[in-house]
């Protein structure tokens, strides 16, 4: 059940904001402990390879590579520095992602350009890129990562951009699943809801004004019908399932993980 042996496997944004486990880093694990090959892609170096050491740690196989995914250049290379190491691509995760809050009125034009940019054009960007060698393998999948903010708004706490380049994401996935429906590519979205990964402690903290980690996550976690965030080898399990064989007819989708929270009613 749910093997990627011989599968080779792209995860964006591998690597963790903070110590413990960010939901790249816990999916890049995850799909190399069923077998696959891991090409772990980061900005931020020492994140990407402390990720690999976990895993060639454990005997699996990975590589660290070093690339800004808002960037056409940096990602066309390193879709062929991945093809060059593990000679072809049958996974990718578009996992890079993260919010800044405001409504239209006060965003500055410049964030809103950088939210759509790192949530929304890095997913185009990898597909494009990845797109032709993902075209040569059977069974080969796409999975992207959007977010609950993509359908659930806060009132009082608006995040625009997030929000809207999160449900671009999902667009964009069902567009691509069917686009490659009949040349063997799948393409689905994870959909997470409040998740405690490390950056709820190293960004959300000051961004949402909390005064502490400890009153946040519980704040977090009181809002989730199943009493309890999330993690993220919850979404690394979701991610695994829909890149696997045992998903071969579902495309062109998207799978919650959020205990409940986009179905509860305030
Ligand atoms: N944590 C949550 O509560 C939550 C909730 C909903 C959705 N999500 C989504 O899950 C995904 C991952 O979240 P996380 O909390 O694990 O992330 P994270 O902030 O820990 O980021 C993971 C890695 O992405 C890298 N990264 C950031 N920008 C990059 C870029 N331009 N190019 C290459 N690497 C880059 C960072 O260096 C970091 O190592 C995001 O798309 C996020 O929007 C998270």
């Amino acid at each position: 059940m749910l093997s990627l042996k011989n599968k080779v496997a792209i995860v964006t944004g591998a690597g963790s904001v903070g110590a413990g486990w960010g939901n790249g880093k816990a999916t890049a694990t995850l799909l190399a402990r069923q077998g696959a090959k891991v090409f772990a892609i980061d900005k931020n170096e020492a994140a990407a390879r402390e990720t690999v050491e976990i895993i060639t740690g454990e005997g699996g196989t990975a590589v660290a590579h070093v690339c800004d995914v808002t960037s056409s250049e940096q990602v066309k290379a390193a879709v062929q520095a991945c093809v060059d190491a593990f000679g072809g691509l049958d996974i990718l995760v578009n996992n890079v992602g993260g919010s800044v809050p405001g409504g239209v009125v006060d965003m500055p034009e410049e964030v809103w350009d950088a939210q759509i940019a790192s949530n929304l054009n890095s997913v185009y960007l990898l597909c494009k890129h990845a797109l032709p060698h993902l075209r040569q393998r059977p069974g080969s999948a796409i999975v992207n990562t959007a977010s609950v903010a993509a359908l659930r708004i806060m009132q009082g706490r608006t995040h625009s951009a997030y929000s809207a380049s999160k449900y671009g994401v999902i667009a964009l996935s069902r567009s691509i699943a069917i686009e490659n429906a009949k040349l063997g590519v799948r393409c689905n979205t994870v959909i997470p809801g409040l998740m405690l990964t490390p950056v709820v402690e190293h960004r959300l903290v000051a961004q949402l004004g909390a005064e502490n980690a400890a009153d946040l996550i519980a704040a977090r976690d009181k809002q989730v019908p199943m009493g309890k965030a999330g993690d993220a080898w919850d979404i690394a399990h979701a991610v695994l399932f829909l890149v696997s064989d045992e998903a071969r007819h579902i495309t062109a989708t998207e799978l919650l993980v959020d205990g409940g929270y986009a179905a509860a009613a305030p």
